[in-house]
């Protein structure tokens, strides 16, 4: 017989701030480079108002506590708390976390906050943003104001979201890399510096709150070879090396990947470690790893001299000529924005990272994008209700073979705005009505999942 999901299993959902809260400039909020992007695609709203979050976080965790969610994981927005990225914090930011925090500890679910989401305070960014070392400094000091006000009543913390989608295809998601020419030196060395930042923010959580646990949450999936080609084997270890291994080696076992480094040093673009950076890599101990999953993903051998015209964008994005070349998987089926659905491929992923670490697990974002229709005020989406139903099936599938989950925090809680595709593609089990180009009121509408995953919590008990 299955094993059951432990007791404690942490049924949830998830959000980010720039996504979901709106509020930009409210009650001494600074800009964030999100709020100041201009390369938002047309026909997509901005991230200015979002869900509305900020003026119904009081409703919004009713309908969270309504579906018997156990945890919500949210980020916190780094320039609503330091405007500037550092000096003053900004007390009306704190006491709008405070009261969200409180709200959902009173309705029994408990707060997992991601320290930073893709939303870097706009004064930093023209300071160099990633780039410049000092940003290590201004994370470990903007994590240790999180921990002094939050860490009393906050004990499950993640550091960096995604910070292997930042540095693949970073400026799909809003973040940039500095000059052209240096390009692939530069995107390493922003990564270094989210490294030492992450690790830093995770020793003062140690130091600073003695019962928290916190981890990365970056996003990691399975990586299939496109044959049985031998060097198809090679591709799909490179791939896996490059967009999976390279940053959990580092955030769990403090060290870098030879792989990517050789790589680098081939093509004259290592990136500098000061003196005492790889100590401080190793001394910081992740308690788990939260990771995000949405797809698998394909390899194909690619030679030196390869040409990816035959790639569409996204592919060219997420592929490296004379290492690998993500290619389309033909037994998979497609989401309505052209995403391949892997249910099994889930299962591999918690496999294959918990047997490569042996930490637990927390999946902290999973979930289907598609066109919501409200008709009569209800939302038929029977298509995402299946999509879950085929991953929850795989995640059991996965704790009887020993991998060690604990929680489930499927993308989106609510209806959010997508990172590049507006609010049209919308992923949450409540229904935000407002389009990309009519705010309207932002009301909240239960889909049809809503009362699935309600249903599904309570049975699961
Ligand atoms: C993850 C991000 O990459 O995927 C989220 O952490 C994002 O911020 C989600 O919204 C879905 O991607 P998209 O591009 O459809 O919004």
């Amino acid at each position: 017989m299955l094993n059951k999901f432990p007791k404690d299993f942490l049924w949830g959902g998830s959000t980010s701030a720039y996504q979901f809260e709106g509020g930009w400039n409210s009650d001494g909020k600074g800009p964030s480079t999100q709020d100041v992007r201009t390369n938002i695609p047309e026909g997509t709203t901005d991230f200015k108002v979002a869900s509305d979050h900020y003026h119904n976080w009081k409703e919004d965790v009713d309908l969270m506590a309504e579906m018997g969610f156990k945890s919500y994981r949210f980020s916190i927005s780094w320039s609503r708390i330091l405007p500037k990225g550092y000096g003053e914090i900004n007390e009306k930011g704190v006491e709008f976390y405070n009261n969200l925090i409180n709200y959902l500890l009173e309705k029994n679910i408990e707060p997992i906050i991601t320290m930073y989401h893709f939303d870097l305070p706009n004064a930093l960014e023209e300071k160099g943003g990633w780039l410049n070392r000092d940003i290590i400094s201004y994370f470990e000091n903007y994590s240790k104001v999180l921990f002094e006000r939050f860490g009393d009543r906050v004990k499950k913390w993640l550091t960096i979201n995604e910070q292997n989608v930042m540095i693949i295809f970073g400026e799909v998601v809003g973040i940039s890399f500095g000059d052209k020419e240096n390009r692939l030196k530069n995107t390493y060395q922003v990564n270094h510096h989210m490294m030492m930042a992450s690790a830093k923010a995770m020793i003062a959580c140690h130091e600073m709150i003695k019962d928290a646990k916190i981890g990365p949450a970056p996003n990691i999936n399975a990586i299939y070879p496109n044959s049985n080609h031998p060097e198809d084997q090679i591709a799909a270890f490179n791939m896996s090396v490059f967009r999976n291994w390279f940053y959990l080696d580092c955030y769990v076992k403090g060290i870098y990947n030879p792989l990517v480094i050789k790589y680098l040093e081939k093509n004259n673009a290592m990136f500098s470690i000061e003196e005492g950076d790889l100590n401080t890599l190793k001394h910081a101990k992740p308690d788990f790893i939260a990771f995000n999953y949405y797809s698998s993903a394909t390899a194909a051998i690619s030679q030196e001299d390869d040409d990816f015209n035959e790639l569409t964008n996204q592919q060219k994005l997420r592929s490296i000529v004379g290492v690998y070349k993500q290619i389309k998987n033909p037994n998979l089926q497609k989401t309505e924005f052209g995403w391949e659905i892997d249910p099994v491929g889930l299962r591999s992923t918690l496999r294959e990272i918990y047997d490569r670490y042996n930490l637990p697990l927390l999946i902290t974002e999973n979930g289907i994008g598609g066109y919501d229709e409200l008709i009569d005020g209800q939302v038929n989406d029977d298509y995402r209700i299946n999509y879950y139903e085929k991953h929850i099936e795989q995640m059991l599938l996965a704790i009887n073979d020993g991998v060690e989950l604990m929680g489930y925090n499927p993308w989106s809680a609510i209806d959010l705005v997508s990172t590049h595709e507006g609010i049209k593609k919308r992923y949450g089990f409540v229904y935000v009505d407002r389009t990309d180009d009519d705010i309207k009121e932002c009301k909240r509408y239960r889909k049809k999942s809503f009362f699935w995953y309600k249903e599904f919590i309570k049975n699961t008990k």
